[in-house]
């Protein structure tokens, strides 16, 4: 309505080139960690891994003191029923486990923000079908970002593919602006109502994120770590992101480097 001014940013094109070689360098460093997604690893190791790899190339990690209480590690690392913010520990991933790997290098004063998901070993049948329907949700999401539509429909579309599948689509967490900051404006609901929301316009950025639970869609947080959110009924849970570009035409995938 009239009053409340819109406070999602338009990157300027040197905004724009600073956030894609951070989003880049975000992409790189999941591509890098697959090695180490393995069992016998811990999160810890792999969170060192990270914290060299995001220094090697002049960036810091953006969630390492983030928050309160101050974010602990370089990335997040959320196994099995973890929904998200897992924190990097002593736990040691064996086979069967399903990991997302979430990193936020902050190059040059950009940020670039994109998590996926790595099977440990072998993984189950439904394990399989709960990530590759994950992804394709995040996709069926980013099919919606173009200029003229609402950020609604992105939210939409990802829960009308999702609640045919029996799986449910997490409320509490959501996608947000970002490049000039960690968490902009807009906040980017994987669960709207249709045609709701801001006008996506060029020059936005921001993520996609859905987190897919294959049981119930409610969170809760560890209340000893104060970040840890885990599904209420201990089934798993997989997400997905990509930080995305408004452009005149359409969108660009700014994490996007390709299958790996
Ligand atoms: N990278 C996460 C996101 O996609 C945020 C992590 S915040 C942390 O928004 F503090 F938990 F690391
Ligand atoms: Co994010
Ligand atoms: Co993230």
């Amino acid at each position: 309505m009239f009053g409340k001014k819109s406070r999602i940013l338009i990157k300027n094109q040197e905004q724009i080139e600073g956030i894609k070689a951070a989003s880049k360098l975000a992409a790189e460093t999941l591509k890098y960690l697959a090695q180490y997604a393995v069992p016998g690893n811990t999160t810890k190791f792999i969170d060192q891994k990270c914290a060299e790899f995001t220094h090697d190339h002049g960036a810091i990690a953006a969630t390492k003191g983030y928050g309160h209480p101050p974010f602990p590690g370089h990335c997040c690392t959320s196994v099995n029923d973890v929904v998200c913010h897992g924190i990097p520990g002593n736990y040691e991933l064996k086979e069967g486990d399903i990991l997302n790997i979430d990193v936020t290098p902050i190059l040059n004063g950009y940020y670039g923000d994109t998590c996926r998901m790595y099977p440990i070993g072998e993984i189950s049948t439904e394990a399989t079908n709960l990530i590759e329907t994950t992804r394709q949700s995040l996709w069926k999401g980013i099919e919606q970002v173009r200029p003229g539509n609402r950020f609604g429909n992105i939210g939409y579309a990802i829960t009308k593919f999702i609640q045919p599948k029996g799986f449910s689509v997490v409320f509490e967490f959501a996608g947000h602006g970002v490049g000039v900051e960690f968490h902009e404006e807009p906040q980017v609901d994987h669960n709207a109502p249709k045609d709701s929301g801001a006008i996506m316009q060029p020059g936005m950025i921001f993520t996609i994120e859905p987190m897919i639970n294959q049981g119930k869609a409610r969170c809760k947080i560890d209340r000893n770590d104060g970040w840890t959110a885990r599904t209420i009924d201990g089934k798993l849970s997989a997400q997905f992101e990509h930080t995305v570009l408004v452009t005149s035409t359409g969108v660009e995938v700014l994490t996007d480097i390709g299958e790996f």
